[in-house]
């Protein structure tokens, strides 16, 4: 067994990347693939909104950055069976910055992921909103690049510089790496913004554009302060409902 690797990224903040990794290892774990989820963001969000005790932690995603810590050190289970999480502290910013003038800076991740990718089904990373160093290094540790839309105005402006980074990354380090597809997020069908902008992605991504859509949902809003994923918040909201079918339209993806 090896790992699926995927990283959810989009430079933009607040489109629903930490939302959907977080939800999607709940589904994947529920649909009993072992999982395991980075939290590769300062903002530690993924990390507090699981619970994780942050005062708790011996070593985090920071520590193996810096060369300090392995990853199997830093993993720790959720109150989920199969799910996994490798937790962050904001100090993830610091380490950024002192390894920019090392040798492995870019392949830090990735090697760590090598160290623990048999021992899981899929491995998902939540990555910050930027197209920084650490991004590089998320792409240069997965197999997929998945791209969550917030379905608003100026939905689609950066895309193209992110998809630029990805193909560069494809061409200098990682040439296996594949768009696995672009999930529109926060879509309401009652405004017609949002349907437009729905067609807009299938229009330009095809076949990639996935076909659920993730509702605005205040359940999916609320889950997190109370430390679980909206599945095991409220398993029977539409928000609920909308990741656990784009769980499974993903695992059919990577099959
Ligand atoms: N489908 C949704 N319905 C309602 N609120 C959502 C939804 N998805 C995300 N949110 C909320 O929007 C905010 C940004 O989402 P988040 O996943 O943190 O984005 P990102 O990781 O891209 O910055 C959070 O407060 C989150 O709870
Ligand atoms: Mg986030």
């Amino acid at each position: 067994m090896s790992a699926k690797v995927i990283c959810v990224t989009n430079q933009k903040g607040g489109v629903g990347k930490t939302t959907t990794a977080v939800n999607l290892c709940y589904y994947l774990a529920k649909d009993k693939f072992k999982t395991l989820l980075i939290d590769f963001d300062p903002q530690g969000n993924a990390t507090s909104g699981l619970n994780i005790d942050k005062t708790t932690l011996k070593a985090t995603m920071t520590d193996v950055i810096l060369g300090q810590a392995e990853l199997s050190q830093v993993i720790t289970p959720t109150k989920y069976k199969r799910y996994d999480i490798a937790p962050t502290t904001p100090e993830l910013a610091n380490a950024e910055v002192e390894i920019t003038s090392e040798q492995k800076r870019f392949t830090r991740l990735r090697d760590a992921v090598r160290t623990v990718a048999n021992n899981y089904d899929y491995i998902i990373i939540d990555l910050p909103p930027s197209l920084s160093l650490l991004t590089v290094n998320g792409m240069i540790a997965s197999n997929y690049v998945l791209l969550p839309v917030q379905t608003e105005f100026y939905a689609l402006e950066g895309v193209a510089q992110l998809l630029e980074s990805m193909k560069l990354v494809m061409k200098q380090a990682n040439p296996g790496l594949r768009l696995l597809g672009v999930l529109a997020t926060m879509y309401d069908k009652r405004t017609s913004l949002s349907v437009q902008v729905y067609n807009e992605i299938k229009k330009y991504f095809k076949q990639l554009a996935f076909e659920t859509t993730i509702p605005r949902n205040v359940r999916v809003a609320e889950a997190p302060s109370h430390g679980v994923p909206v599945g095991a918040y409220d398993k029977f909201s539409k928000g609920a409902k909308a990741y656990k079918a784009f769980t499974k339209e993903l695992e059919e993806r990577t099959k």
